[in-house]
């Protein structure tokens, strides 16, 4: 079966800077906590009027120009998203039109921050099984939208920034860059441990969203930030063991690890784990702070720009998510 590659990137910051001393303004915080315990030290926050498909149209743009196509030549949108245009339907199809691709089909995912991994995996399946030549993974968040300044809910609000990341996957010229294996996990065990419990249909009554919900804060995240914390660390340094096992590499062969960058302390706790060298783990959560799905491919996309990914680059994206949902892909890039 031939083989796949990205054949661009793209990304979107909107350009509002929201420090830390910003978001003291908005609970009860200190820049101290959050640079201690996250890292962050700023981020992005989307204007009232800017939608997540607002933000993955820019990012798409950009990578298929990248990729050296033009839009008409994209057969499927791929999305991620915790924070879609409207509740339904999928924010893919509010993407697709605004990127003027009306007729071809769309698939909304919902991996969470793991949501790149998930993508790159079937678009990587599509093309190589011949049923899409081009394949538009994109991932946006406007997570702004989201904060919840209680006490309750500051321990996740600190991190939260806005942006999106897209990639184009479509047929590999050769062995020289292409996308050699994509490894997902899910656990929905532990689904409680960051989620938002309305709306929904588990709420033991009829209504979909009641004034109540808004009230007692059931419409915010809620997160178990310790068990985050451990499993993210656990499952994304044993992705990257797994990844290397699954394709007979030693982790000296890897030029550049990419991980979600759901905190900078985690990225540290997965850099001594793993043993890697801190120079080939690319980490801009300093800048950005935690942007779920988008922040991958938003590091991707940089690491490029860098230098520390070049063409022919043996890279390794990892990611995981609430879910919990995780996993690996490795690439020639
Ligand atoms: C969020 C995180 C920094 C909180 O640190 P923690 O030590 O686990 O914090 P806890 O929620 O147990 O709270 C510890 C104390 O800090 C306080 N606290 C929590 N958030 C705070 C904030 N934003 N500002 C100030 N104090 C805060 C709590 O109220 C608590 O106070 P108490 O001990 O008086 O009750 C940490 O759990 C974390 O980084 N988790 C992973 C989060 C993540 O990456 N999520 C995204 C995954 S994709």
């Amino acid at each position: 079966m031939p083989a796949s590659r990205i054949l661009g990137t793209g990304h979107y910051l909107p350009p509002r800077v929201v420090t830390n001393f910003d978001v003291m303004k908005m609970m009860e915080t200190s820049d101290e906590f959050i640079v201690q315990r996250t890292g962050v030290r700023r981020r992005r926050h989307a204007e009232a009027d800017v939608s997540a498909s607002d933000l993955a149209a820019l990012a798409c743009q950009e990578a298929v120009a990248d990729a050296g196509l033009t839009m008409d030549q994209i057969d499927l949108v791929i999305m991620n998203t915790i924070t879609p245009d409207h509740a339904d339907p999928g924010c893919a199809f509010f993407l697709q039109a605004k990127l003027g691709l009306a007729g071809i089909p769309v698939l909304d995912i919902k991996q969470q921050c793991a949501g790149l991994i998930y993508g790159l995996s079937l678009a990587d399946h599509f093309v190589r099984a011949g049923t899409y030549r081009h394949v538009l993974v994109a991932c946006a968040e406007v997570l702004s939208t989201r904060i919840d300044g209680s006490n309750e809910g500051r321990n996740i609000a600190i991190l939260l920034g806005d942006g999106a990341g897209a990639v184009v996957v479509g047929p590999a010229e050769d062995d020289s860059r292409r996308i050699l294996s994509t490894i997902l996990h899910a656990d929905g065990r532990h689904a409680k441990a960051l989620y938002t419990e309305a709306p929904g249909s588990a709420l033991g009554r009829k209504e979909h969203v009641t004034k109540d919900d808004i009230d007692a804060g059931r419409v915010h995240f809620r997160m178990d930030g310790k068990a985050i914390f451990q499993n993210g660390v656990d499952k994304m340094s044993e992705a990257v063991v797994e990844c290397l096992q699954a394709n007979g590499l030693a982790l000296e062969q890897i030029d550049a690890l990419v991980p979600h960058q759901a905190n900078l302390r985690m990225l540290e706790k997965i850099v001594e784990r793993l043993g890697i060298s801190r120079e080939k783990v690319f980490a801009n959560v300093e800048e950005y702070g935690n942007m779920a799905s988008a922040s991958l491919p938003i590091a991707f996309h940089e690491a490029r720009q860098s230098g520390l990914i070049r063409p022919g680059s043996l890279v390794i994206l990892v990611a995981f998510g609430s879910g919990f949902s995780w996993g690996s892909a490795l690439l020639r890039a």
